[in-house]
């Protein structure tokens, strides 16, 4: 299937784009009236999430109501540890939550690794059903967690400020960490290889908590499985987004991927310098800007835009847009990375 809309694959392999592609991180979600309304008619976001239809439904529904250039499948990154042996559930109003976690290598002997097609089949199912009512006219993003934040849940059980269990395990018991994270790589590969079979254009890895771990555990147990990841997937490009991961940016640079996330503390003058000009950067606009009066959204967009021109470059904010955000602030966002010259 031939893309109508190609700019955001364009921009991720460094061709030659008309104007800067733009999409939102989390743009499929409460953001959306439209989206609360389907989410309402099932018994909570996990039923959402495993009925197929109605996934790709609200996968669809920021591309018709806000015009992004790109639409990403609608899960979590949470459905690998469930794919694994390790099920969740979604408390309202307070996030992801395991009844069992991992704490011992007998935990770590009742999982399995995941096969991508059946265990996680609702997501694959979903991404062809989606596919085909897109019918070609933006790319479709799949993606993953990067190992280590999914560890950091499966270890920790919840969310969490400090997530000390998760990094208590890397001090004491950094063996069976590498175990867990070598399962879990596997897991996603193939999961993220059935994605790709499925039809996803371009596929992302989230590692939301790369900043709570200081460099030499980061450049231990996150990065190589990352780059494990980045070398296994050839067919589609491939972005990596490390939260909070400043300290990691050169190495981030030599990655075996098209495109590094920003997120909005990252200077983009010095993220470029540290990671190269071989590489798409993604981001970065400050999720908050969103909260302030068109003029001023119309006027740090811009402001952004100034210093990535010239430069590879995807347009997002530079962490998932805030459930509270007045999507009539998103539309301005985008068509203010739209009207830039
Ligand atoms: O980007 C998109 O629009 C696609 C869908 C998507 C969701 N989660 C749906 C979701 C994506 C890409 C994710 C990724 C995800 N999930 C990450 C990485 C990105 C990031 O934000 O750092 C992480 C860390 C998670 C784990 C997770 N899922 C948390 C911590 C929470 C609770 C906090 C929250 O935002 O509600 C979720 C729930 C979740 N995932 C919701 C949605 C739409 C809200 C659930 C609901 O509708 O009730």
């Amino acid at each position: 299937m031939q893309l109508k809309n190609d700019l955001l694959i364009r921009a991720a392999l460094g061709q030659k784009v008309e104007r800067t592609p733009v999409w939102l991180m989390r743009q499929a979600g409460r953001i959306l009236p439209e989206y609360r309304e389907v989410r309402n008619s099932v018994s909570g976001f996990i039923e959402l999430a495993k009925t197929p239809d109605l996934a790709a439904e609200v996968t669809i529904q920021p591309v018709d109501l806000l015009k992004v250039d790109a639409a990403i499948i609608f899960s979590d990154i949470l459905v690998i540890p469930e794919a694994m042996g390790l099920p969740y559930e979604m408390v309202e109003k307070r996030g992801p939550w395991f009844p069992e976690t991992i704490a011992s290598a007998s935990d770590i002997k009742k999982l399995r690794i995941a096969d991508g097609s059946n265990d996680l089949g609702y997501v694959i199912e979903a991404i062809k059903i989606t596919k085909k009512a897109l019918n070609g006219r933006v790319p479709l993003i799949g993606f993953a967690g990067a190992p280590w934040t999914i560890f950091a849940y499966m270890v920790e059980g919840s969310g969490s400020k400090t997530f000390s269990k998760a990094r208590a395990m890397l001090y004491n018991e950094p063996e069976l960490s590498h175990q867990l994270l070598d399962m879990i790589t596997e897991s996603t590969i193939h999961y993220l290889k059935a994605q790709i079979k499925a039809g996803v254009n371009l596929v992302q890895v989230f590692d939301s908590w790369a900043g709570i771990l200081p460099p030499d555990h980061y450049a231990d147990f996150s990065l190589p499985y990352v780059a494990k990841i980045c070398d296994a997937i050839h067919e589609v490009p491939k972005t990596v987004f490390a939260k909070g991961a400043f300290f990691a940016r050169k190495a981030l640079g030599q990655l075996n991927c098209e495109t590094i996330g920003l997120d909005w503390n990252m200077d983009i003058q010095e993220s470029r310098a540290l990671i190269g000009q071989d590489k798409t950067l993604q981001g970065n606009l400050d999720p908050a800007v969103l909260y302030g009066s068109p003029k001023s959204i119309e006027q740090a967009t811009h402001r952004m835009l100034d210093q990535f021109k010239g430069t590879r470059h995807i347009a997002n904010l530079g962490h998932g847009v805030y459930p509270d955000t007045n999507p009539e602030n998103v539309k301005v966002f985008i068509e203010a990375v739209k009207n830039y010259t």
